[in-house]
């Protein structure tokens, strides 16, 4: 049996089989640090809270942080920044080894393959040490007696949607760090690149944009928002709308520009499966389609495909690569796909 980890700058999300049935776990990738005087210690140990006691402080860690953080008024922190382990967060790597650790458990036999995500090197910020970040959360698989296999975020969207296109076409990701864009051909990586900047990119422009927290402008982002440039309800809407136009538009150049340097062959056509967080307003399929059939791209664009679970679609098609290595020819793994 075989495992698939999805490694995003919010969430984290775990997939396996039990049966017929694909499961997917999650957590919140992020963790707050309270004063261990103020939690009553049986408040931590009777619950399935998630925490790490060190000296005087506790660290609340992934679903349950953001409630921690709401009743001692503080505020939560992330282990990853604009896709990868943050530089600027020390506690970050016991914080993420511990949500992994939690949400994977241990194999069922020892090296137990799990296919986790990787971002690329985002194109407009090549000092990112993607590598780093890599290395450090195979590390962390591997103490727990797994072995890792890295897939590229872009590649795992190729497996999660276009089986029925036999993993040929282009996968992109918004996510909260990072857009990963990728082009596949019968599911090899031809060529893959990134932008760093996602949803969290969009919250911080609004909230300098119109005063709002950032904390507020999220929450209005996923609750109430649809673009819908012609008619823009109120100040925070108009903003999104402006900002989510700029980060499509952006990701685009940029594919077209990656896709130009890797010479990628002309004249292809190409279905094009869009996935993440950040996709997954409403809205957001009219928008992107817009703006990819007037970037002329030297390939021509067959359709554009929303996944059905934004949120999910990538850990899932982690999970397809990872039976993939299982599966030994390319019809076999588009049966594996079609169980999933
Ligand atoms: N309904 C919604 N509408 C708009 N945005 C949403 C919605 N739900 C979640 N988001 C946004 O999606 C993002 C999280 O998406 P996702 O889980 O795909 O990212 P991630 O995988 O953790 O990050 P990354 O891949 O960049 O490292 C956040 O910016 C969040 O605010
Ligand atoms: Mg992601």
């Amino acid at each position: 049996m075989a495992k698939g980890l999805d490694v995003g700058t919010m969430n984290i999300i775990a997939a396996e089989r039990h049966g017929d049935k694909t499961t997917l776990t999650q957590q919140r990738n992020s963790f707050v640090e309270i004063e261990y005087s103020d939690v009553a210690e049986k408040m931590l140990a009777r619950s399935d809270v998630l925490y790490i006691k060190k000296d005087n402080q506790v660290f609340i860690v992934g679903e349950d942080a953001l409630n921690f953080a709401n009743i001692f008024n503080t505020a939560t922190r992330r282990p990853m920044q604009k896709g990868i382990l943050s530089r600027d967060e020390k506690s970050a790597i016991p914080m993420i080894r511990l949500i992994i650790e939690r949400l994977v458990g241990t194999p069922k036999e020892s090296g137990e393959i799990l296919y986790y995500t990787s971002p690329a090197r985002p194109a407009d910020s090549p000092n990112q040490d993607v590598l780093y970040h890599q290395k450090t959360i195979e590390s962390i698989l591997r103490k727990l007696d797994y072995t890792p296999r890295v897939i590229n975020e872009g590649m795992a969207v190729v497996y999660s949607e276009l089986a029925d296109n036999q993993f040929t076409g282009i996968g992109v990701s918004f996510g909260a760090g990072m857009t990963n864009m990728c082009v596949s051909h019968y599911g090899l990586p031809v060529m893959t690149t990134a932008v760093a900047r996602g949803g969290d990119w969009i919250d911080s422009q609004v909230a300098e944009a119109t005063g709002h927290s950032k904390d507020r402008v999220t929450a209005i982002k996923e609750r109430e928002f649809e673009i819908n440039p012609e008619n823009p309800q109120g100040e925070v809407q108009s903003a999104l709308t402006i900002y989510y136009d700029n980060l499509v538009t952006y990701a685009i150049n940029t594919l077209k520009r990656e896709m130009a340097r890797a010479k990628v062959e002309e004249g292809l056509t190409l279905p094009v499966a869009i996935t993440g967080g950040t996709a997954s307003c409403k809205g957001f399929k009219d928008l992107f389609e817009r703006r990819i059939f007037e970037a002329n791209l030297p390939i021509e664009i067959s359709k554009v495909k929303m996944a059905r679970s934004p949120l999910y679609s990538v850990a899932m098609g982690t999970l397809v690569a990872a039976r993939a290595e299982e599966a030994e020819t390319l019809e076999e793994l588009v049966a594996v796909d079609s169980k999933k």
